[in-house]
């Protein structure tokens, strides 16, 4: 077959596996690194993606060939766990935050989320809309082309729903794949506070059949944390969604150990995420029941903590892990895919392979793409990130500098040498 693009000479191609499942364990070292390679691009779609020459049969009269000598290239970058659309900012908390003032306690004053909830009831859809948009140009210009968007500041149907129609929209209107994560049960609402179960109980019976018969998300997520919702809450709110048909995942172990992690593993949740204060018996359980572990280090380094998620201690019993930003205005105010990576490697001490496979291959289970996007298997799109780097390696080394060369979205240039092209 005849490639419309072949892009060639890449001084390495990561090119990781799909092996069916999320890479688990010692599967997550495995990965082909091509050297001068070529990627060939036919109706957005991977053709073909082999090392030297493209094969002759490739190449047609109208057929484009562009060289990257001194590049490399990775299936674009998946960030699988962000709370993107919000109102306002929380830099007034910063200097609490300096002062040590705990992450929970700023949130039991009636500040930290419920402060964003306060900012997002206000703002209107083309505040939220235009805000957002902002994040995700970000996130693609520093070489992410598929994002998971989580709602939760609102607290209320209204301003849920609003959330999740702007990310519907940007999905729509954006370069960027976003799959919608609904998380009303990211904290309890001021007007029910002390009454978490009936709150828990509307959005039960009230939105999540809304959310679902509008298919507004495909994914449910709940923030299981000492103070916020309890583990038999966790339970009984999954259960329930799992019933209607969503997918689903779990903010577990983030601060506090309080059972996030044996629900995730009970109910077989996707992804069980944060994970920080995990432990050996929490990680078994979820290494048996396949649960990926969604790791946040910029996170831990934004609350100034030093327990980054023992990740080198997953992979050794056997767990498929991701990394992602948890982009939000409290916890972790960023849109740089690649400084999650360089913690992946500085305070995880994962290798780069392994960081690039949980940001690719099983970023894409973990948001349900598979089939589509995360690595260079024949037929998913043409989802490329390239970056000025000689080799995977010096992507890690060079940390907090954007390295993005160039995006391609679907077999399109969407960002070149630090620009969007459609600006
Ligand atoms: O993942 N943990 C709960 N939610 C976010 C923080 C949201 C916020 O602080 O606004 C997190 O860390
Ligand atoms: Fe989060």
């Amino acid at each position: 077959m005849i490639a419309d693009l072949i892009l060639v000479h890449f001084n390495q191609i990561f090119a990781p596996h799909d092996l069916g499942h999320p890479l688990y364990g010692a599967e997550m070292r495995e990965a082909d690194i091509i050297e001068d390679g070529y990627i060939a691009i036919k109706d957005g779609k991977i053709l073909a993606i082999g090392s030297g020459q493209p094969d002759n049969e490739l190449i047609g009269p109208a057929t484009q060939i562009k060289a990257y000598n001194g590049k490399i290239a990775t299936p674009g970058i998946i960030d699988c766990h962000t709370h993107l659309v919000y109102g306002g900012s929380r830099e007034h908390e910063f200097a609490q935050k300096l002062n040590g003032v705990p992450y929970l306690e700023i949130l039991a004053q009636g500040g930290g989320i419920l402060n964003t909830v306060r900012a997002t009831r206000q703002a209107d859809f083309d505040t939220l809309y235009d805000k957002t948009k902002r994040l995700l140009d970000y996130m693609l210009l520093h070489g992410v082309t598929t994002v998971e968007a989580k709602s939760g500041y609102g607290l209320d149907w209204n301003t849920e729903y609003r959330q999740l129609e702007v990310a519907q929209a940007l999905n729509k209107d954006h370069t960027i794949d976003l799959v919608s994560t609904f998380m009303a049960a990211h904290a309890i609402p001021p007007e029910y506070q002390g009454r978490s179960k009936e709150y828990l109980d509307l959005i039960v019976n009230d939105m999540l059949p809304l959310v679902k018969g509008q298919n507004l998300a495909e994914f449910c997520d709940i923030f299981c944390e000492k103070g916020v919702f309890t583990a038999d809450e966790s339970r009984y709110l999954l259960e329930k969604a799992k019933k209607l048909g969503f997918k689903l995942r779990i903010h577990a172990d983030e601060i506090a150990s309080i059972g996030g992690v044996e629900v995730a593993a009970e109910l077989q949740t996707t992804s069980a995420e944060h994970l920080m204060m995990a432990t050996d018996q929490g990680m078994e359980e979820l290494s048996k029941a396949h649960v990926i572990g969604n790791l946040l280090p910029a996170t831990t380094f934004s609350l100034m903590e030093d327990t980054y998620a023992p990740a080198r201690k997953m992979i050794e019993k056997g767990m498929a892990i991701t990394l992602s930003t948890d982009s939000n205005p409290g916890s972790c105010p960023t849109a740089n895919m690649q400084f999650v990576m360089q913690l992946g490697c500085f305070m995880m001490h994962l290798t780069p392979i392994e960081v690039l496979n949980a940001v690719t291959i099983n970023a894409a289970y973990s948001v349900n793409r598979q089939e589509t996007v995360g690595n260079f298997d024949k037929g998913k799109e043409a989802d490329i990130s390239i970056f000025d780097a000689p080799n995977i390696d010096y992507c890690f080394y060079f940390f907090a500098t954007n390295l993005i060369h160039q995006v391609y979205k679907t077999g399109q240039l969407v960002v070149d040498q630090g620009r969007l092209t459609d600006k």
